[in-house]
């Protein structure tokens, strides 16, 4: 059964994926499909959002859904970038969380995708607070039904807590990270102006409790619309999400365009950061939006200056 709410494409005449169902829609669909929870509508829902992956290299799709606590329904999608080494790669997972943390969603309680979710997803998942309650189905052949905790996909979990006090904002938990940019940059206006203003919200977001460098990073097409990316770090480093690859998975969830529209670019981050992204943006603008135009911002804490 597959929701046709959804269309799974961009094609004339059809309506486009959005990647954030609101609660009255979800129960709308419901309806449609005569089911009684929103846990049986999340792998309805995988057929379409799947045709929306970008994986020009593997040819693997996969999609992912993630239902918050508000009732909002988050999609993500696979992402791959030709010109880039593999480990660039956004995984449907990581893209639906950082989709859900642009969006102030405090809590995530299931998920649906349809493979299983790698090693580096099963790991990133720990940001969450209780991430061992999170409900997990499979939707691929052969992976049974049924919604099973985190906890029994990664049962001796490495997380947060081995490294942070137990007051530290996790993943999806309100952080206002104090930035104050350096320099004067009053000249700046129009895209450039609201691009470095996107990239600032974004760091202020950002979750980087073990580097101490919170990022972030904004995007725009000639249309004017701005898409940011706010960094996820992970406890075993490897697995987080960086605030480039967070503002590439936005600026698929907002317009469904192709990167090589985008024209202005921001990165915001701490001066002398000992984690800096800057050869990440340079590198994966000019590999996906050669034309874009990178202004890189630095900032101290208060406390620094
Ligand atoms: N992939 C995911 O999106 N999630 C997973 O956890 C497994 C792998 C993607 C990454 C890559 O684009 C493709 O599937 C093949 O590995
Ligand atoms: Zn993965």
């Amino acid at each position: 059964m597959e929701s046709k709410i959804i269309t799974g494409s961009t094609a004339e005449n059809e309506a486009p994926v959005r990647f954030v169902i609101e609660p009255s829609e979800a129960l709308e669909m419901m309806k449609e499909l005569r089911l009684s929870s929103v846990m049986e509508l999340l792998p309805t829902l995988l057929p379409a959002v799947k045709r929306m992956a970008r994986a020009p290299i593997s040819s693997y799709h996969v999609g992912a859904a993630g239902l918050g606590e508000s009732g909002r329904i988050y999609f993500g999608v696979n992402l791959e970038f030709p010109g880039l080494p593999l480990h660039h790669s956004v995984h449907a997972e990581q893209f639906m969380i950082c989709n859900a943390v642009a969006h102030e969603e405090r809590a995530i309680r299931c998920i649906a995708v349809s493979s299983a979710p790698c090693g580096h997803c099963r790991q990133f998942l720990q940001e969450i607070r209780n991430a061992s309650e999170i409900l997990i189905l499979i939707t691929g052949s052969g992976s049974g039904s049924d919604f099973r905790p985190l906890s029994s996909f990664i049962p001796e979990p490495f997380g947060p807590p081995d490294l942070l006090l137990d007051d530290e904002p996790l993943l999806l938990e309100p952080h206002d990270n104090r930035i104050e940019i350096i320099g004067q940059w009053d000249g700046i206006k129009g895209a450039a102006r609201r691009v470095r203003d996107a990239a600032e919200e974004a760091a202020r977001k950002a979750h980087a409790p073990y580097s101490g460098c919170p990022s972030g990073f904004a995007v725009a097409d000639g249309e004017g619309r701005v898409c940011a990316g706010a960094y996820a770090e992970s406890a075993a480093h490897n697995p987080g999400m960086g605030p480039v690859a967070a503002a590439m998975a936005a600026f698929v969830a907002a317009s469904g365009g192709a990167w090589e529209e985008i024209e202005e670019a921001a990165l915001v981050e701490k001066e002398g950061a000992v984690v800096s992204q800057e050869g990440t943006a340079k590198l994966v603008l000019a590999a996906v939006a050669p034309k874009a135009r990178l202004l890189v911002y630095h900032y101290r804490t208060p406390d620094a200056l």
